[in-house]
């Protein structure tokens, strides 16, 4: 199993399957993009499928996360996840995507058993998904969501980063939205790790602004923390239920308590929080014959040395080299 020093166990795992993206959200990435990881370094579809083998037959893992940067644009995504929703005992699936290309994809992609979609949107409407993303694809991700309900991929979940004076006027539009779709929002308050560091807190809406605006429109009532479980989201009831509202305040509410995640990135490297400003190689033992023993033994390490918390609200915080969308959410 995959515990620390404080007692956690990390049961869900999150697989960055390449740090590229096709949009360039102003609090991830700069307009021309970063230095993409090299072709040679990437974990090839079958390290990865063998790492996460080893992580759900061993290592005690039950949920599977893929994330990117977009990770919908590694040509090997369907044949990954038809790989790991084979192992025993079945892992739960799910994908952390900007939606773009979803219209095209969901349906193979829940043939081959994804369970459930995040799919990021901020905002509803195109000019300012131009704005917050330099990219036109607005209605690319509308379609994307249409598919994945469709195809099955049910509950859809909305991750929503509110923007000051860009788009936190559209807490509740937002909200509103999502309850006429059937989808589930969550709110995510903005985080530095953006690969151009111009996080700033002062400038950061606050889970308790987010709450305010939708207060204005909706009547809110907090779900019981016991069903919160290891789930970053704080959620609130919308209008009696049975629909809910997410908001994850990592920044002014950390939870970091009940991490239950361990993180593997593109390059193969485990990471033990979002935040970690150290990693662990297991490419380095994939490639040269480490036995699954071997690469069991390098991650459990990996997990012992997790710290308590992040800490982003201390003066003392200090962001980690690697940003966002070479982690994954
Ligand atoms: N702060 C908060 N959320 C972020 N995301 C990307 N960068 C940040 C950040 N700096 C969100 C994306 C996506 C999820 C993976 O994380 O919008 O929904
Ligand atoms: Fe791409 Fe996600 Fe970063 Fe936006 S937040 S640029 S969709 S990786």
């Amino acid at each position: 199993m995959l515990l620390d020093t404080f007692g956690r166990q990390a049961v869900d795992l999150r697989v960055s399957l390449t740090d590229r993206c096709n949009l360039r959200c102003t609090y991830c990435m700069p307009e021309e993009g970063l230095q993409w990881l090299a072709k040679p370094e990437l974990l090839t579809d079958e390290e990865i499928v063998r790492l996460v083998t080893l992580a759900v037959r061993d290592l005690g893992v039950r949920e599977v996360r893929f994330t990117g940067g977009e990770p919908m644009l590694r040509p090997g995504l369907v044949s990954i996840v038809t790989a790991c929703a084979e192992l025993e005992p079945r892992p739960e699936l799910s994908l952390t995507t900007n939606g773009i290309g979803l219209a095209r994809t969901a349906t193979a992609l829940r043939q081959a058993g994804l369970d459930r979609v995040n799919v990021s949107l901020d905002t509803l409407d195109a000019d300012t998904f131009f704005t917050l993303t330099r990219r036109h694809r607005h209605q690319d991700v509308l379609d994307g969501l249409a598919a994945a309900e469709a195809a099955g991929l049910a509950p859809v979940k909305l991750n929503a980063v509110l923007m000051r004076g860009v788009n936190d006027h559209e807490a509740a539009d937002l909200l509103a939205w999502c309850l006429e779709h059937g989808y589930e929002l969550r709110f995510i308050e903005q985080m530095p790790l953006d690969a151009q560091h111009g996080w700033d807190r002062s400038q950061m809406v606050t889970a308790e602004e987010i709450l305010d605006r939708l207060h204005a429109r909706f009547s809110l009532t907090p779900e019981p923390s016991s069903a919160r479980g290891a789930a970053p989201a704080e959620r609130w009831l919308v209008d009696g239920g049975p629909a809910s509202v997410g908001v994850i305040a990592s920044v002014t509410r950390p939870f970091c308590r009940a991490c239950d995640r361990t993180r593997l990135t593109a390059d193969g490297q485990i990471r033990n929080c979002l935040f970690a400003t150290g990693e662990t190689d297991l490419r380095t033992a994939l490639r040269s014959g480490g036995t699954d023993a071997e690469i069991g033994e390098l991650w459990r390490t990996a997990m012992w040395g997790k710290k308590a918390g992040a800490g982003i609200d201390n003066p003392e915080f200090l962001q980690p080299a690697r940003p966002m969308s070479a982690i994954g959410g």
